[in-house]
């Protein structure tokens, strides 16, 4: 599109909500207002786009919302968007409400659809990483992340009390796609006593090897973390069952409750100062990047790299779990 001013900037979430996406749209609305630009808040992400669910925002419009888990902008995973029509009435309908630029929020799917839509009609978007997968290349966190993870933790808390009292081995299955940063890092701040999570190959026969000899020996309760994309919590505690008739399993799917709930301070922080980037990307004619933090630094990351897929849990992350649960 070349140098233009911007006029006009739509903001949406989509994919899986995160804690902190209220904070992030409040962000970007005021950011804007702040810079004279307008702002139209559109909703269910890009179905919203394609079929014209859009409201100008004021300031007003997002009062009392930075405490609140979910979006008040409802998301959606936007089929339609995939396919060049649905791209197409979407950039329609951009240019009838007279949007100049978009600010993404959502994960992997939102800004792999926000690439393709930005190559091919040449619109100014901006992304910000909202999930709680934590799974974008480019940002020590994304927001949402920080949120769930203190969500599990207090879960896996109360399953301590139990587990212990009844003396039973838990196995605790978290969300997280195909990465492991939810149950590495909550088994560490939990406590637990191992994690499965994709990254690492972790063989039942490593996993029997570990109650064998590990765990059960010092221990008589134990809790071990299972990612939803490790293969999951009950086909391990099946095997372990069968294999072990003595230990008293049971199993523990935590499912939606970690996407839910108030955004801690960390993500309303980062959601807040990732806002302020988005629009001042933007003005500063920043293209097809997601903002992130490293190390407390805003970068902008071209949307091809943080879709990547290839961000690593830290392998001494992996020792601290490993030293901590003898
Ligand atoms: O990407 C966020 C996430 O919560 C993943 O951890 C999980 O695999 C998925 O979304 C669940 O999606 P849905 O809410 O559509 O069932």
């Amino acid at each position: 599109m070349g140098t233009y001013k911007i006029n006009c900037i739509g903001v949406l979430t989509s994919g899986g909500d995160a804690p902190g996406m209220n904070a992030a749209i409040r962000s970007v609305t005021r950011t804007a207002i702040f810079n004279n630009i307008r702002v139209k808040a559109i909703y269910r992400g890009y179905k919203g786009l394609i079929l014209d669910e859009i409201k100008e925002f004021q300031t007003q419009d997002v009062s009392n919302i930075i405490q609140h888990g979910g979006t008040i902008l409802k998301t959606a995973r936007c089929q339609e968007f995939e396919t060049p029509e649905g791209r197409k009435q979407a950039y329609e309908t951009m240019q009838r409400e007279e949007i100049d630029a978009l600010v993404v929020i959502g994960g992997d799917g939102t800004l792999t659809g926000a690439r393709l839509f930005a190559q091919e009609f040449n619109v100014p978007i901006i992304g910000i990483p909202g999930t709680i997968d934590n799974d974008l290349w480019g940002t020590d966190s994304t927001i949402g992340y920080d949120t769930a993870l203190n969500t599990i933790m207090q879960c896996v808390d109360k399953i301590r009390d139990t587990a212990t009292s009844h003396e039973r081995l838990f196995f605790v299955e978290v969300m997280g796609r195909d990465a492991g940063f939810l149950a590495l890092n909550s088994a560490i701040a939990a406590g637990a006593e191992a994690a499965v999570i994709p990254e690492r190959q972790t063989s039942v026969e490593e996993l029997e090897d570990l109650m064998r000899n590990g765990i059960r020996k010092s221990k008589n309760s134990s809790i071990v973390l299972v990612a939803e994309g490790g293969g999951g919590a009950q086909g391990l505690a099946d095997r372990i069952r069968q294999n072990f008739p003595n230990y008293d399993v049971r199993v523990s799917i935590l499912g939606h409750l970690q996407r839910g709930g108030s955004p801690s301070a960390f993500d309303r922080i980062l959601a807040s100062c990732m806002g302020v980037a988005a629009v001042d990307a933007l003005l500063d004619e920043q293209r097809s990047v997601m903002i992130g933090v490293v190390n407390n630094e805003i970068v902008h990351v071209p949307f091809a790299k943080a879709i990547k897929d290839d961000k690593q849990v830290r392998p001494e992350k992996i020792s601290v779990l490993q030293i901590l649960s003898i």
